[in-house]
This record gives C-alpha cells, sequence and structure tokens, in this order.
C-alpha cells in the first residue's frame, strides 16, 4: 500500500504548530500498521467557523476489505496472547493518552466543536476505558459445573469473539470507540474502526498511540471514509463474514438497518442507540440541586448526547420556582468557539443539527409552549450556533416530546403526581437514560425501578463514568459498555465437557 501526504489546510497547518505531538494529526487511514491513501478525499470542517480543517483521505472499499483481511489475519495470533500482555498494552494506551491528553483535547475541539473544557473531559473519560479494560483483561474468568452425568464435568471458558467493526458517531470523538476497542483489546479481539466522517482526526491521532504504544500491526485498524461513503463502508463491515461483532453507537433507525446487514452472517451486536430521556422533578427535591443537574444533563456539549434530559417533568407545586431559577441559571451561560476559555458551550455539529432544534421550538410554541429564553440561532458566532433554549408549557402532543431534539432546547412538562410522571416518562419507545431527583429514598427506589431505561441518574445529572454499564433498552439497543459486563459482548463462552472422569 502506497502511503501519500494528503493535502492540510492552512487551518490544520496551525493546528499542526500549536500541538505538543504534531505525529497525532494524521489525514490517512490506518491499516495493517500503515498510513495508507484512499482514492479520493473528504474535508473536514471546523464546525465554529465553517472553514476546513482538513483534507482526509477516504477509505476505498478495497482499503475496507483490506481492513478487515488485516484484523484476520492478526487475530490469529493476538487471541493467543496472555491475558497480562493484553492488559499492558491497553495500560499504556492510558498512559500515552494521559500524555498527550492536551493536544488530544484540542484536535478534538477543533473537529467537534465542544469546548477545551469539556475536551479534555472526554480525552480523560476516554482514557479511563483503556485503564477501565486493562484491569478488566486478566479477570476473564470461567466456570466449572456439575454435570448430570457422574462420569463427566463441563468447564467453561471465555474466547474472543473476533473481528469487531465499530462504527461510531460525531458527539464523543475519542470516548465512543474508547469504551468498544477498549473491551475488544482486553477480550483479545482485533477491529476495524469506521470513525463518523464529521470528526475522523481523534481516531486517526488514536491510531498514532496504537503505533506508539507497540501494538501489532492489524490488531486496531482506522477507516476513515466520506459521508457519502459511509452507507457503503458500513454495509462492507457488517455484511463481511469475517467480522464477528458490529458495535455501534448512532441513530435507531441506522442501528436497525446494520443489525438487518448484520443478521445474515449471524454477527453479536452492540447497539448504543437515541434517546429522550426524561428528567423528573418532585416537589420534595432540593431545586437548585435539580436545577444544576438539569443545567448538566440538557445541556452537556450543547444537548449533543443520547443520555442528554430531553423532557424536563417539573411537579406543580414547583413548577413556576424551578422555572424561574433554571432560566436565570442558563442566561448565564455562555455561547462561543470552544477554543475561548470564557465560553461555557460550543457551536452545534452542522446546520442540520440546527435546524432540527428550530423545527422543535417552532412546533412547541405553535402548540402553545412559550419561549423564557433563547429561541433563536446566533449568526454573528457563525451558522452553527444557536441560543441555549428553554420552552415552558410543553405538551405530550410536541415534537420534543416524542423525539431526541439533540441540541439546546429544553422543555419543561408539568405533572401531578408520581404516577403520572412515570406514565409520561415512559411513553416513548425509547429507554437509554431517565433521571430524577426527590428527597424521599422510596420513592427514587420506586420511580427507578419503574422507569423503562438502562440507566437511571437519582439526584444527579451526570452518571457516565467507566464502571457504569452503559446501554439502555427499547429502541434505545442492546448490550451494555463499560463496568464489569462490557467486556462480556466481545467474547464467546465455550464449553468443555470432559468424560471418563470415573475410568481407572
Ligand atoms: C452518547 O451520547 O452516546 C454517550 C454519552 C456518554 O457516554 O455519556
Amino acid at each position: 500500500m502506497i502511503s501519500i501526504r494528503a493535502r492540510t489546510a492552512g487551518s490544520f497547518r496551525r493546528a499542526l504548530h500549536s500541538l505538543r505531538n504534531p505525529g497525532l494529526l494524521q489525514t490517512q487511514g490506518f491499516i495493517n500498521g500503515q498510513w495508507v491513501t484512499g482514492a479520493s478525499q473528504f474535508t473536514v470542517l471546523n464546525p465554529a467557523t465553517g472553514q476546513e480543517l482538513a483534507q482526509v483521505a477516504c477509505m476505498t472499499d478495497l482499503n475496507v476489505e483490506s481492513a478487515i483481511d488485516a484484523a484476520t489475519q492478526a487475530f490469529t495470533t493476538y487471541k493467543h496472547t496472555t491475558a497480562r500482555m493484553r492488559s499492558d498494552f491497553l495500560y499504556r494506551l492510558y498512559q500515552l493518552m494521559t500524555e498527550n491528553a492536551e493536544d488530544l483535547a484540542r484536535i478534538l475541539t477543533l473537529e467537534n466543536g465542544k469546548t477545551l473544557v469539556d475536551a479534555r473531559g472526554e480525552v480523560a473519560y476516554a482514557a479511563s476505558f483503556y485503564k477501565w479494560f486493562a484491569e478488566e483483561a486478566p479477570r476473564m474468568y470461567g466456570d466449572t459445573i456439575p454435570s448430570a452425568n457422574g462420569d463427566n464435568r463441563i468447564l467453561t471458558m471465555r474466547q474472543p469473539v473476533g473481528v469487531v467493526g465499530i462504527l461510531t458517531p460525531w458527539n464523543f470523538p475519542q470516548a465512543m470507540f474508547a469504551r468498544k476497542v477498549a473491551a475488544a483489546l482486553a477480550a483479545g479481539c482485533t477491529s476495524v474502526i469506521k470513525p463518523d466522517s464529521e470528526v475522523p482526526l481523534s481516531a486517526l491521532a488514536f491510531a498514532r498511540l496504537v503505533e506508539e504504544a507497540g501494538i501489532p500491526p492489524g490488531v486496531v485498524n482506522v477507516v476513515p471514509v466520506s459521508h457519502e461513503r459511509t452507507p457503503a463502508a458500513g454495509k462492507i463491515i457488517c455484511e463481511h463474514p469475517d467480522v464477528r461483532k458490529v458495535s455501534f453507537t448512532g441513530s435507531t433507525p441506522v442501528g436497525a438497518l446494520l443489525m438487518a446487514q448484520s443478521a445474515g452472517t449471524v454477527k453479536k451486536v452492540s447497539m448504543e442507540l437515541g434517546g429522550n430521556a426524561p428528567f423528573i422533578v418532585f416537589d420534595d427535591a432540593d431545586i437548585d440541586a435539580a436545577v444544576a443537574g438539569a443545567i448538566g444533563s440538557k445541556f452537556r456539549q450543547s444537548g449533543q448526547t443520547c443520555v442528554c434530559a430531553n423532557r424536563l417533568y417539573i411537579q406543580e407545586g414547583i413548577y413556576e420556582e424551578f422555572a424561574k431559577k433554571f432560566t436565570q441559571a442558563v442566561e448565564k451561560l455562555k455561547l462561543g468557539n470552544g477554543l475561548d476559555p470564557d465560553v461555557s458551550h460550543g457551536p452545534l455539529i452542522h446546520t442540520r443539527a440546527v435546524k432540527k432544534v428550530q423545527e422543535h421550538i417552532a412546533d412547541a410554541v405553535a402548540k402553545q409552549g412559550t419561549v423564557l429564553t433563547g429561541g433563536s440561532g446566533v449568526p454573528e458566532l457563525g451558522a452553527n450556533f444557536f441560543q441555549l433554549t428553554v420552552v415552558r408549557d410543553a405538551t405530550a402532543d410536541m415534537k420534543v416530546a416524542l423525539e431526541e431534539t439533540f441540541g439546546p432546547l429544553a422543555a419543561l412538562f408539568k405533572f401531578k403526581t408520581e404516577e403520572e410522571a412515570v406514565r409520561l416518562a415512559n411513553a416513548t419507545e425509547f429507554g437509554l437514560a431517565g433521571y430524577l431527583f426527590s428527597r424521599d429514598y422510596a420513592r427514587v427506589f420506586r420511580v427507578g425501578e419503574a422507569l423503562e431505561v438502562g440507566m437511571v441518574g437519582a439526584n444527579t445529572g451526570a452518571i457516565s463514568e467507566s464502571a457504569l454499564p452503559f446501554g439502555g433498552v427499547k429502541a434505545s439497543g442492546l448490550g451494555r459498555e463499560g463496568s464489569k459486563y462490557g467486556i462480556d459482548d466481545y467474547t464467546v463462552v465455550k464449553s468443555i465437557v470432559i468424560g471418563g472422569i470415573n475410568q481407572r
């Protein structure tokens, strides 16, 4: 494979000069330990300025297939590495991410738009998965099981599933593949990562660290492809017989399509899909804590996470007070370019995201909702900026109740009773995260158990960490990432029945 330098845009060259480790800025695919150019390039934009950041090599179908071949070949030896050796690779990745954290955060802000504070947080979050799975790798235990046959013994062991296809979104350019590839590496799997076309630079910077960590060629491959070529690359990965598992984070319709494409080869799948998180505040809650929790959960990364609060249900006795305090707190936040240290919230990823927020607000206003703050774009900052917005008197027939906005719109709904809150919260096809604030711990258990979601934040709006089993129910997906369960999806249980025990 030939390796050539892709054209670098002016802002990319400037970014290159501001990094301590310029080797992290890569614009080519990473296949079998080589930097690879495709037949064409695609443009990565800085969402804060709209300017071109870099031209990145777009991997062809043949490149994607050769990445799968490389991973298949590498699996023949990587699966025999000791758990301790895999743990050492993971620990080395953790160290390298920590040493390069500032550069990785800068790249992340440039391509995703989130503030540097958030980007540093994401790099630390991503790094924590390498550390976590460095600790999990040596603990892939099996069982001994009593047999119905007195002459037999049953043993189980967990073996790596094989080559894993990893398909990730733009909202967490480092962390979303981290919790997949770290588990894969720990289990003894090899992988092909296809990052989102909006944010390939973070994944390519990670590939550089994979090289530095001395991980053998082919164990981790990264195949950037353009937006237009994404469906074809996804199809190759899902339909390829040598790929034994697909792990995807993204929307529910795309997840369902990838599951259908994976069905023909009967792959394991993990799907971390859309959410529509309820955030319930009861009359007995600590209102200031609930306001802080709602700000953190709703406006994390300008509302662009799958676990962001989407529907804020406030009990009638505290509705007015909550609405007032929440709006005041939102008005203190500052929009702008994520590189500016005074800025608390950056732009949305692209104008399609802005359009969706505008549609949800227009729909809410047409159905008698009132905008308490925000409500419009901020053209003087750039086309992707949208004000942090609060709408009161939201109702169940509004778009914001039915779909995830994935943007900075907080809709306040009023409810009377606990039963009503649970019924409204569960009235969605989605079930990723849910939140509740109450000082009554019997209620915390009752409501926590009744919410049809995979994860509940009780008296907190911040739930994500490597120890959390991350994942949803209903249309929000299958499988759990991170935690002691996260490695399971990357392994298969092998049983060995040993006979003739009583024969001397
Ligand atoms: C997501 O938005 O998909 C993930 C958010 C998180 O890990 O906290």
